[in-house]
């Protein structure tokens, strides 16, 4: 053997031992210092699941802070006065890194983590306080893990309460508005009784979800996992599992197909579409299609389906009766369907998008899917509103240095009306309407951040609410009707 194989040989001997005793020693230093609130698999206890798959959002650099100076305010505490740099980061290597071997949530463990709060038979049948009951809003607040009941008439709060850690997808009523369901981002479901003001029941079904849906009869409940690969389907009234679709593909998404009795699922890694209908009884169907679609938009009577993938440049129409592909879409640049709208233009409905890696917002003719035309915005964008009643589409620009401006668009014109910036320097997102869509309420999406009510016509801030990193604002009545000028 030639000397500098030799070498070069024995060198990476000695890293690869070097790598196995780093990850080594960091097993041990997490066993020791943080198993005990994030679970002995990371799979959470007290704190949150410390998985590659839970830790997307979080860049290494700032998991170094977060370990080394602690969360204030919160129970993770600062290790900087224990741990050297050098361990620090061995830790963060080691929670970004998978597992040997995949931790498992199986039926048993699904079963073992239900939580009942309060006994059904003790809640009253009202709402235990006065309120337009359709022009409510639940408000999230990421950035102390609490949610808000809002009063939609009078924009004052009427409680506020504690959620589970990293909300993720959007909260669900169930039909009547009386009951709405939470996920997160760690895989508990929560129900909260909005008559009562209580949180009633929890599970958690799995260790990685995406989203949370709710079946048009209220009778279901059903979740989107990555970890593990598959759906729950869960009973909506105790929070009882049911049964567990093993999809062998992340599942990005699962909605709510009303008028068709059934749940459609997104598939990250299938290039298929699944339709898990529950009447008369609970049946799967596998649509497949010809590249992977993981992120959909559904026109009004949901016949059909715009699918697009998060890295292709076309997207396709589906239509969910034959299961065949009626168009494709030339749109490339991420769009985010699942933020898509839809309004009439020159008496036609069209879908309108933004793109989470292009600033512009795309409008497409439901009828011919051409795209008509391409607004350019200040850049990337994520969430999209309007209401029937408002002649002004919003869209905020969530990447990028003009985070803190967002679009009000002309419906009639396709062109921007007024680009306003609420609070400079912070981001700006995710507008909501009320019932009436008379007043749109903004997203100040930061610590110190705030609610923004404006007049939807004239444009005028009528208020500011403080609240803590709120996200998305969900209104009972637009969410309950699938009014088309929100998303489902
Ligand atoms: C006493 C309990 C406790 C201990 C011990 C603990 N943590 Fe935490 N940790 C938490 C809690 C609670 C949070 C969530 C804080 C919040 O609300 O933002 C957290 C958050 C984190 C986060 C941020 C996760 C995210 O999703 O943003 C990281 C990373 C983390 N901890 C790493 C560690 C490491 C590494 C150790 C061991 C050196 C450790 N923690 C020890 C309780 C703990």
């Amino acid at each position: 053997m030639p000397l500098r194989t030799l070498a070069g040989l024995l060198l990476a001997m000695t890293t690869s031992l070097c790598l196995a005793e780093v990850s080594a020693d960091a097993a041990v230093l997490y066993q020791q210092h943080c198993a005990s609130c994030h679970g002995a698999e990371r799979t959470g206890a007290m704190g949150p699941v410390l998985l590659p798959e839970s830790l997307s959002r979080l860049k290494p650099a700032q998991a170094i802070e977060v370990i080394k100076f602690g969360r204030p305010s919160t129970q993770m505490p600062a290790f900087g006065a224990q741990l050297n740099d050098a361990q620090i980061q061995s830790l963060v290597d080691f929670i970004y890194q998978a597992p040997a071997v995949s931790p498992q949530w199986t039926l048993a463990d699904i079963s073992a983590s239900h939580v009942q709060h309060v006994d059904p038979a003790t809640l009253k049948p009202t709402p235990q306080f006065k309120a337009n009951l359709e022009n409510l809003f639940i408000v999230v607040e990421l950035g102390d893990h609490h949610a808000t009941l809002l009063d939609g008439d009078t924009f004052e709060a009427i409680h506020r309460f504690p959620t589970r850690y990293a909300l993720h997808g959007g909260p669900k009523y169930s039909p009547d508005g009386r009951f709405v369901y939470f996920a997160s981002r760690d895989g508990w479901i929560s129900k909260f009784d909005i008559y009562n003001l209580k949180t009633v029941s929890e599970i958690r079904v799995a260790l990685n979800t995406r989203n949370l849906a709710v079946s048009f009869d209220g009778r279901y409940a059903i979740a989107a996992n990555y970890l593990p690969q598959n759906l729950v389907l869960l009973d909506a009234d105790t929070l009882k599992p049911l049964q567990i679709p093993e999809t062998g593909s992340r599942v990005s998404a699962v909605y709510t197909a009303p008028p068709r009795n059934s749940f459609i699922a997104a598939m990250k890694d299938l290039k298929e579409v699944w339709e898990i209908s529950y009447q008369p009884d609970i049946k799967v169907r596998r649509i497949p299609t010809d590249d992977y679609l993981d992120d959909f938009f559904f026109d009004q009577d949901y016949t059909r389906l715009i699918g697009a993938s998060r890295n292709g440049e076309k997207g396709q129409v589906i239509d969910l009766d034959t299961g065949r592909k009626l168009a494709e879409l030339p749109l490339g640049g991420m769009p985010h369907l699942g933020s898509g709208i839809s309004f009439d233009y020159q008496g036609k409905p069209v879908l309108a998008t933004p793109h989470l890696n292009q600033g512009k917002v795309s409008i497409i003719d439901m009828q011919s899917w051409q795209v008509i035309k391409q607004i350019e915005t200040l850049g990337p964008g994520f969430f999209m509103r309007s209401h029937d009643a408002s002649p002004y589409a919003w869209v905020d620009v969530f990447f990028g240095p003009n985070k803190d401006a967002v679009h009000v668009l002309d419906k009639a014109t396709l062109t921007i009306k007024e680009t306003l910036r609420p609070a400079p320097g912070k981001t700006a997102a995710h507008v909501e309407f009320t019932q009436d869509g008379r007043f749109a309420l903004l997203s100040i999406w930061d610590d110190d951040g705030a609610v923004v009510v404006y007049d939807s016509h004239t444009l005028n801030e009528i208020k500011r609410i403080p609240m803590r990193k709120p996200s998305g604002k969900y209104n009972v009545y637009n969410k309950t009707r699938y009014q088309r000028g929100t998303s489902h």
